[in-house]
């Protein structure tokens, strides 16, 4: 039987990382995947593609709508659609074929198969039964199942987020259930391409969690660019033939069912971890009540030599919370001391504009009785983002009213996915609006939108 220090059971962002990070601290490690390329499904049906069609088709929006006022005349470009999803594909192998490479330059093995735990210090994938000393399951999630609807990404008509990024031709009519990341990321991309997209979304606000400011310019620039909006509405259920369907929803503030018509449904009402086949039950090992794996705060489960990361157990379903845990565990498997800050994780929705926030958020914190001061700058100011027609949105910082120190964040608006990060980095290191707002800020950038905001958290922004 082969034996390894640290078997760990899929190959998504979370599992390859923590694998990475397992060789480099000298463990002689495998992964196990059974899906025919690495890198789950944030590079095989998530992150990766949607990113290559967001980007695809923001293009062809500047070109339909922005060009000619930069003095670019000229026919728009038509969509080849079959082309768009030829390029997406060629992106996802670019990608997957890099995380193949990784495992080979770190000497992981990959176990081509699914993987089932007989016993403690042990892994089965086919029918060889490999030793090892730990067991890393990082087995992600699958999209959760709504009553009344039966997703069928083979027919199109009623798709999961997979399915919708491999339509056979762009719908005229797309209702997306869910105003949450993935329906607004995907609802985008067809709208951009011209479908008339509808979202039916149960709360009152878009991105349920988010900051309140946010979530109403977020809406409003995203009916701008052409989405609607049905709010308040609970889906019921869909009935679909094999071209069409029917959305019925019931209107929160009472009233009759409502049916909206659709050629393509996408639903997209949230993800549910995935640990099926792996014979936990028998191995005995613990779950919550919402059926992740239950951990400790080194991620151990309570079987001995078994840990789980990423979207199987608590906490945001997003790859880099995932692959922070995947480093981490490897340094406690390696005896060293693997941390992972919660309060600090970002969130991106990666529509035009970007949406980013991180740590708590102002009602959140006034909740708690938390004195807290906002400081909060457009875009309108920014000379960067106006010269490239995205002035839309703004920079927000949240800081305690007393000591300064910034607690939270949330950007809407050109590369707000990038330009999160400086907050946090502050956010770690514990700084204040004011060590953001003394540090110098290249000009002309998007970031001096950053620094405006901490700057309106003391004495005032310059360019308000
Ligand atoms: P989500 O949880 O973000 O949003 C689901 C939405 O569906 C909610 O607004 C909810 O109120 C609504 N909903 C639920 N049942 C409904 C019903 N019967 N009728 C009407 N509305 C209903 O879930 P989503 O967008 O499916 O994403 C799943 C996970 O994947 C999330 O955890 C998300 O963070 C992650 N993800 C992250 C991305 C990113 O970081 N850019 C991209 C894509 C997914």
């Amino acid at each position: 039987m082969s034996s390894y220090d640290v078997i760990v059971i899929g190959a998504g962002p979370g599992g390859y990382v923590s694998a990475i990070r397992c060789a480099q601290l000298g463990l002689k490690t495998a992964i196990v995947e059974g899906r025919e390329t690495l890198g789950g499904t944030c590079l095989n049906v998530g992150c990766i593609p949607s990113k290559a069609l967001l980007h695809a088709t923001h293009q062809l929006h500047e070109a339909e709508h922005n060009f000619a006022k930069m003095g670019l005349k000229g026919k728009s470009p038509s969509v080849d659609w079959n082309q768009m999803k030829s390029y997406k594909d060629e992106v996802i192998g670019q990608n997957t074929g890099g995380v193949e490479f990784l495992m080979k330059k770190n000497k992981i093995d990959w176990l081509k198969g699914w993987a089932s735990i007989p016993a403690a210090g042990q892994v089965k994938v086919g029918d060889e039964t490999y030793a090892t000393k730990n067991i890393v399951i990082a087995s992600g999630s699958v999209p959760s199942s709504l009553p009344g609807v039966e997703v069928d990404n083979d027919t199109g008509v009623v798709v999961d987020s997979t399915g919708a990024l491999e339509l056979p031709k762009v719908p005229k009519k797309m209702v997306v259930i869910g105003a949450g990341v993935i329906g607004l990321e995907l609802g985008s991309v067809y709208a951009r391409l011209g479908s008339e997209v509808t979202v039916v979304e149960y709360m009152d606000a878009v991105c349920p969690g988010m900051d309140k400011d946010v979530q109403r310019s977020f809406k409003k620039i995203l009916e701008k660019q052409g989405l609607n909006f049905i709010m308040g509405a609970a889906v019921q259920g869909v009935d679909a033939t094999k071209t069409k369907a029917k959305v019925k929803y019931q209107p929160k503030k009472g009233g009759d069912e409502v049916v909206v018509d659709a050629d393509v449904v996408l639903v997209a009402t949230g993800r549910k971890p995935y640990a099926e086949g792996l014979g936990l039950d028998a191995l005995g090992v613990k779950m919550t009540e919402r059926g992740q794996i239950a951990t400790d705060a080194k991620w151990a489960t309570n079987v001995p030599g078994v840990y789980a990361i990423g979207d199987v157990i608590e906490g945001p379903m997003l790859a880099h919370k995932a692959e922070d845990e995947g480093m981490a565990v490897a340094e406690v498997i390696a005896g060293k001391h693997g941390h992972v800050n919660y309060g600090v994780i970002p969130g991106v929705v990666y529509t035009t504009p970007e949406v980013a926030t991180v740590g708590a958020t102002e009602d959140a914190l006034k909740a708690e009785g938390r004195k807290v001061k906002v400081g909060k700058f457009s875009f309108m100011g920014n000379g960067r983002a106006k010269a490239v027609g995205q002035a839309d949105g703004f920079v927000k910082i949240i800081v305690d009213a007393e000591t300064d120190r910034v607690l939270g964040a949330a950007i809407i608006g050109p590369a707000a996915g990038d330009m999160i990060h400086e907050i946090c980095v502050a956010m770690e290191f514990g700084a204040s609006a004011e060590d953001i707002a003394l540090t110098c800020h290249a000009h002309p950038t998007y970031s001096e939108a950053v620094r405006e905001a901490a700057l309106s958290c003391g004495d005032g922004a310059i360019h308000a």
